[in-house]
């Protein structure tokens, strides 16, 4: 069994070895995650895979609290993450008694919020009254409806600023680790170099502190699109079509229960 990691041996990390971060929104597939991933994310991208909504907007904070507990069940030596859904930390009043109750109905280790430079002043109220905040900058899917679409950061030299500053001012608030989301990769190496906490990337090169994937993605269970990053290491959907079909013939030839699964 490998030791759960803090805030503290996670922050150590950057200069040691990259992390490994993978979302999970259930106990069973959270125990297939245990002692392999350093830290499990209970991502609101789980509205979209496990919900079928066509973003993470309407999931709300009774539901993240919801997977959360039930990650935790999975998951008891693992980092968790939960992540604040849209609309739950806008004023920082908002965001701690969100957290608060992130914090009192879960046994999440941290919460993530998304934002940069806007949100300083929110993630330092957190942090100075005792909750671990993940960043998370760059490609924000919470911004999807306002923005248009799901748009690659960090094209030109302004946008590349601008990242830049939004990590160090989460830094500076107290985050112990940024998730950069959809990002050059040459800009989020740039992003890593900058600050002192890790940079977790997804869709932002291998010159970051550690990576993170949506589980459905990475095991192939999720088939409505695939964005560029995510790579299948499972071709998840095929194999349970298999296993169903497999199971609807020997149902309907009487093969099962065959007198070992009998009583
Ligand atoms: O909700 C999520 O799964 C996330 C990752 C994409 C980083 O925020």
């Amino acid at each position: 069994m490998t030791k759960k990691l803090t805030i503290t041996t996670i922050k150590k990390l950057k200069n040691e070895r990259n992390i490994t971060m993978i979302t999970a929104y259930d106990a069973l597939f959270a125990k297939l995650f245990e002692n392999t991933a350093d830290i499990i994310l209970v991502g609101d991208s789980l509205n979209m895979s496990f919900g079928g909504k066509s973003d993470t907007l309407s999931i709300t904070l009774e539901q993240m609290i919801y997977h959360t507990q039930a990650v935790s069940q999975g998951a008891r030596d693992t980092f968790i993450i939960c992540d604040m859904p849209f609309g739950s930390y806008i004023t920082k009043e908002r965001a701690l008694d969100s957290a608060l109750k992130v914090f009192q109905e879960t046994s999440a280790d941290a919460i993530k919020i998304e934002g940069g430079a806007d949100k300083a002043e929110i993630v330092q109220y957190l942090v100075d009254n005792g909750i671990a905040v993940c960043g998370h900058i760059g490609l924000l899917p919470q911004s999807v409806r306002a923005e248009g679409g799901y748009k690659v950061k960090g094209k030109d030299e302004e946008s590349s600023a601008s990242l830049i500053e939004d990590a160090l001012a989460i830094e500076k608030a107290g985050a112990f680790c940024i998730v950069v989301e959809g990002v050059k990769a040459p800009v989020a190496t740039q992003i890593a170099q900058s600050v002192s906490v890790p940079v977790v990337g997804i869709g932002a090169g291998n010159g970051v502190d550690g990576q993170v994937l949506v589980f459905s993605d990475m095991l192939g269970f999720f088939e409505d699109f695939t964005p560029k990053f995510v790579k299948k290491y499972l071709d998840g959907a095929a194999l349970v079509r298999n296993a169903v079909r497999n199971y609807k013939k020997e149902v309907e030839s009487g093969e099962f229960p065959d007198e070992i699964h009998t009583y």
